[in-house]
């Protein structure tokens, strides 16, 4: 039988204590062990960019990074971009604007990046999007959408 560690987590601004093997990913924890399914299980193998969550204002791939390498850090899911009032996020609003999805499975990984990438200073151009944005895979071919999206909400950051 294998050992449980005591993990706290603070998800979204609220403290988790899990009780978890060590070797549970961020991902699993998130979707398995708190109900947190907005982040998606997509490869599993850091290839489609469906789990994309942020851990202290960085964009990193929830299934790649181990739930432990968390602790004591910030993480933010989709379910956590909601402003004071319910109000969407403004790329969740720009997505919605420019119809950028679907079947919406990659929706919340590309939103988790777009934030990033804006932030970060990558969305001066289409073509800096789609490089930045090339780690999010769209099976439903989105992509024009979503680089609309996110060029919109870089614009009404700036
Ligand atoms: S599920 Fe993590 S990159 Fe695909
Ligand atoms: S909207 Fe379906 S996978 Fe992207």
């Amino acid at each position: 039988m294998t050992s449980r560690t005591t993990l706290h987590l603070s998800i979204n601004g609220r403290e988790h204590a899990l009780a978890l093997e060590p070797r549970v990913t961020l991902l699993d924890a998130l979707r398995d062990h708190l109900g947190l399914t907005g982040t998606k299980k997509g490869c599993d193998q850091g290839q489609c960019g469906a789990c994309t969550v942020h851990v202290d204002g960085r964009r990193v791939l929830a299934c790649l990074t181990l739930a432990a390498q968390a602790e004591g850090q910030a993480v933010t899911t989709i379910e956590g971009l909601f402003e004071p009032e319910g109000r969407l996020h403004p790329v969740q609003a720009a997505f919605l604007e420019q119809d950028a999805f679907q079947c919406g499975y990659c929706t919340p990984g590309q939103i988790m990046s777009a934030i990033a990438c804006i932030r970060e200073g990558h969305a001066r151009s289409d073509d800096e999007i789609r490089e930045y944005m090339s780690g999010n895979l769209c099976r439903c071919g989105a992509y024009p959408h979503i680089v609309a999206a996110v060029r919109q909400a870089a614009e009404m950051a700036s």
